[in-house]
């Protein structure tokens, strides 16, 4: 069905701990009233709060397995069994993790799969609201602000009361990209004093934007951006003065939250243990990319780690932990990316958005980044510097 519009579109169940699903009932209707037909399976809305007779009700077809639909509407990355049950042509759209995990997508190019992933859609004005990464990090982002403000011994905002008068809380945020601009907004509205840091000169502006002030760093160049927005990974030299310097505002910090990346790459180290050692008792260190290797060194993925009194968390699962917003928001995604492939005339293979999320077809990964990944490891052991394999988006 390459070619062919989606007839049948599927939602399968997401295994625990995911706790998002690919379509929800409001958008299956949209599906519905386009002409499609929507198979759900049996359970798989629940922990979002979407039941079974809401999906019943929107005209779905509740199954015992979605995975021999004409196009899956997954969240993470199947199993082999799951996979083994889809058409070949079938197309499979989700959070795959090309870039990190280049020899995962092997499995749905041997099955004949169409694999489609958010994570290369370029960043493009007219595929805004296809973008799930952007979607999701503003989630994840507003959880890092919320998990801060919960672990702190203290509150965000100033309080004048007849007890005393209660400072700001400081927050450091420190990566301001889709996630570390919603974590800003979301420790302003709750009254922080904030600070953004990026190596990216663009991001200086929309850190002010938000009543946040921007850390300016020596550093020569100013300037770490690369191609598509995304930021160059920094030279030896060059890391170690930023480590050194923003050792200070770490310092002052009451809560730090980081969420620093770069594609397909291991996270970047922004907090070293000697800069933990030097911050207060009693502050919260909130790594949103502990599950990309961390941006804090003494990070756990999803343990609470207490070094000198300085609570460190990496929670692995904040865009999950809104499954009803963030299904909402995937599966709005998902709608305006299958509406725009299957459009009448379809666009081309050469399409930027079709050839952006395309990385498997006709038996074979056709993604030249994640080709060129492919041919740097053929073993498919992560090269060094690449995301650890358990990445997740
Ligand atoms: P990301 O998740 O890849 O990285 C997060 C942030 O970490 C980025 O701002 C990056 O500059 C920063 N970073 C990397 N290494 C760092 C280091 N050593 N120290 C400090 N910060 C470091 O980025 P995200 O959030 O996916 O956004 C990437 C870009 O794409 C941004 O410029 C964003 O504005 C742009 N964008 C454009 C869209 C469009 O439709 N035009 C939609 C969404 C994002």
């Amino acid at each position: 069905m390459d070619d062919l519009p989606p007839v049948n579109i599927g939602a399968p169940r997401q295994p625990a701990p995911e706790r998002r699903v690919g379509i929800t009932p409001y958008m299956a209707q949209h599906f519905i009233e386009a002409g499609h037909r929507i198979s759900v399976e049996h359970g798989a809305g629940a922990e979002a709060g979407f039941t079974d007779g809401w999906y019943r009700e929107t005209g779905c077809d509740l199954v015992d397995s979605a995975w021999e639909s004409d196009a899956v509407v997954t969240v993470g990355r199947p199993a082999p069994a799951e996979l083994s049950r889809m058409r070949p042509g079938a197309w499979l759209l989700g959070l795959l993790e090309p870039l990190d995990r280049p020899e995962a997508m092997r499995a749905p190019a041997a099955a004949g799969v169409t694999a489609m992933a958010f994570e290369t859609l370029p960043r493009i004005t007219r595929a805004q609201s296809m973008d799930a990464l952007s979607s999701q990090a503003t989630l994840a982002g507003y959880g890092m602000a919320l998990e801060a403000a919960a672990r702190l011994p203290r509150i965000l905002p100033m309080m004048v009361t007849a007890a005393g008068t209660l400072r700001p809380a400081t927050v450091v945020v420190l990566g301001c990209g889709v996630a570390g601009l919603q974590a800003i907004a979301t420790a302003r509205r709750l009254g922080a004093r904030v600070k953004g840091f990026d190596v990216r000169a663009a991001a200086a502006e929309q850190v002010r934007s938000l009543g946040a002030s921007f850390i300016e760093l020596d550093l020569t160049p100013q300037d770490a951006a690369a191609s598509g927005g995304y930021a160059r990974r920094l030279d030896e030299d060059e890391e170690t003065r930023v480590l050194r310097q923003l050792e200070e505002h770490l310092a002052d910090a009451d809560a730090v939250i980081t969420a620093a990346a770069i594609p397909g790459r291991a996270a970047p180290t922004l907090v070293t243990a000697e800069a933990v050692a030097r911050m207060k008792p009693g502050s919260v260190v909130v790594d949103g990319a502990a599950a990309r290797g961390g941006n804090c060194v003494l990070t756990a993925p999803d343990q609470v780690v207490e070094a000198g009194g300085v609570t460190i968390v990496g929670p692995t699962d904040l865009e999950s932990r809104p499954a009803a917003d963030a299904s909402r928001m995937l599966a709005r995604n998902a709608y305006e990316l299958i509406t725009y492939l299957t459009s009448d005339p379809a666009p081309g293979e050469d399409d930027p958005i079709r050839a952006g999320v395309t990385i498997t077809r006709g038996g074979e990964v056709v993604h030249p980044e994640v080709l060129a990944r492919l041919e740097a490891t053929p073993s498919g052991a992560a090269p060094s510097g690449e995301t650890p394999s358990e990445g997740t988006s």
